[in-house]
């Protein structure tokens, strides 16, 4: 079928040691197994360009038991210049050690502050992302890039 938009879907993520890049990049590995979808995965984005995709899924590591600061500070800006990420798919996963709220904390932020529609429970893998974890994060991005194209 012939489609002249194309769903675009950014994979977002913070990593220190690396362990958060990789889940970042097996979700985006995933997204690309369908068809007909644009993926991008980046450490940085404007607010500006925020609203310029159809889903947007937040690789984050937990540290100190919060969300780290450019996080938190690119849904701040957001909020403060009124950009609207209403009904586009959101999704949280990360890295941690003990406690891991920092993608919990990322999908309340989605869902209460912006009205994103959440496809999942956030993600998590204790340290370095074994490969049943790593799956799971392509399942994800799979599933996310499969909503998007077919609505389911
Ligand atoms: C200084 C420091 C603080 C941390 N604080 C937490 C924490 O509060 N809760 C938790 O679950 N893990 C914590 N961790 C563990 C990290 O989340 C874990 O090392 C994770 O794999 C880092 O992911 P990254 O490689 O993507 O940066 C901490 C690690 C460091 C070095």
């Amino acid at each position: 079928m012939w489609r002249s938009w194309m769903p675009k879907i950014l994979v977002l993520y913070y990593s220190r040691t690396g362990n958060t890049k990789k889940m970042a990049e097996a979700v985006a590995e995933g997204a690309k197994t369908v068809q007909g979808v644009q993926v991008e995965v980046s450490y940085y984005v404007s607010v500006e360009e925020l609203s310029g995709y159809d889903a947007v899924l937040v690789g984050v590591p937990t540290y100190h038991h919060d969300l780290t600061v450019d996080i938190k500070r690119l849904f701040e800006e957001a909020a403060e210049k009124g950009v609207s990420l209403k009904g586009k798919i959101g999704a949280a996963f990360g890295s941690y050690g003990w406690s891991g709220e920092a993608s919990r904390l990322v999908l309340e932020i989605m869902r209460n502050r912006f009205e994103m529609d959440i496809a999942d429970a956030s993600l998590l893998a204790k340290y370095a992302p074994d490969q049943a974890a790593l799956d799971k994060c392509r399942d994800l991005g799979r599933r996310v890039a499969e909503r998007l194209m077919h609505g389911v």
